[in-house]
């Protein structure tokens, strides 16, 4: 008896050139304190490296997420329905599983800005569920206007997945954006949200700075992916790492640090840090069950319901396109 191989997920590449990165850079190197885009963490190193975040003991979310799918899938397919599953920032696909087992979409379309982890995670899932079609889009979903036109896509009702409390890299004023910007990605479809709730800040400040320094590391390879991508001459170990809990924002700020005053140059632009100037590489705020309702309620959502881990830590919320 021969056993068939699952075809391989196709790729659409959208990720933005090198131009483009460019121009962001000198932009968040403008800003005042110095911040890039949070997907510049993820090359394929970065994602590599988040993966390991995952596993660590103090960070938590991970874990709690995937055990509050497992237990709540077949609840969550009945809001669901029927259609296409279209997740964003999918990083290696591991948590939406149960909800491909409980909803049995049409098909699963995964949206990330690494290019070759999503074409690995695509892969992999592909393996677990062979009965599904799957597209992977590299891009940078908070500047996408349509999804592409695809077999996979069209005429289908697409619900939303949106775990991992991603949503917690944006400001508030983005976040509004982006979930303005994933309803119209999915036309008219809901979207299922994961958002990580405030704790002590001697919580949120270890999930994001692990004892074993990977979140650390994840941090400073950001430095060498723009050295190897944008021609910069950044000298990592010049710069130390920080994850600070900023009450009054409700989020963890994490920067690198310059521990020296030094000059920089990236694609030939030279630019100075001073001693304890940070560089933000990314922020996670914190959702609680009433801001996420207002959240949603300002970017066009109606909230509909929350699943939460027994200690209500984490909330996945169902949101419906509001008229
Ligand atoms: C915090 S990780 C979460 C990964 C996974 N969803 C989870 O819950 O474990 C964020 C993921 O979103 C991707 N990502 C970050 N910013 C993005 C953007 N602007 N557009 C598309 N993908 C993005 C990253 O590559 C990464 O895989």
């Amino acid at each position: 008896m021969t056993t068939q191989t699952p075809a391989r997920p196709q790729l659409i590449d959208l990720h933005p050139p090198s131009a483009d990165m460019h121009r962001l850079v000198r932009d968040g190197l403008q800003r005042e304190p110095r911040q890039l885009p949070a997907w510049f963490l993820y090359d394929s190193e970065g994602s590599r490296l988040f993966d390991q975040i995952c596993q660590q003991p103090e960070y938590s979310l991970t874990r709690t997420e995937i055990a509050l799918l497992e237990s709540s899938a077949e609840e969550m397919a009945q809001a669901m329905g029927s259609g296409v599953i279209v997740e964003f920032g999918a990083g290696s696909a591991r948590k939406v599983g149960p909800l491909l087992e409980a909803m049995r979409p049409s098909a699963y379309v995964a949206l990330d800005i690494s290019a070759d982890h999503l074409r690995q995670a695509t892969a992999a899932l592909q393996n677990q569920h062979p009965w599904l079609p799957m597209l992977g889009i590299c891009c940078d979903h908070s500047q996408l206007d349509a999804l592409p036109d695809h077999p996979l896509l069209r005429g289908k009702r697409r619900v939303g997945f949106f775990p991992g409390s991603s949503l917690g890299n944006f400001t508030r004023s983005e976040a509004i954006a982006l979930l303005r910007r994933f309803r119209q990605l999915l036309d008219g479809g809901p979207l299922l949200l994961g958002l990580d709730q405030p704790k002590t800040s001697a919580l949120m400040e270890a999930a994001y700075n692990d004892a074993a320094g990977i979140s650390a590391a994840f941090a400073h390879n950001l430095l060498h992916r723009l050295n190897n991508d944008l021609n910069a001459d950044f000298k990592p170990d010049a710069f130390g790492y920080e994850a600070v809990w900023q009450e009054p924002e409700n989020r963890v700020r994490m920067a690198l640090i310059s521990k020296r005053d030094q000059t920089v140059s990236v694609g030939g632009e030279a630019w100075a840090f001073h001693e304890g100037q940070p560089l933000v590489t990314e922020y996670s705020v914190k959702y609680s069950p009433e801001m996420a309702r207002d959240l949603a309620d300002e970017a066009g959502w109606r909230w509909c319901r929350r699943w939460h881990d027994p200690a209500d830590e984490l909330s996945l919320h169902w949101l419906e396109a509001a008229n």
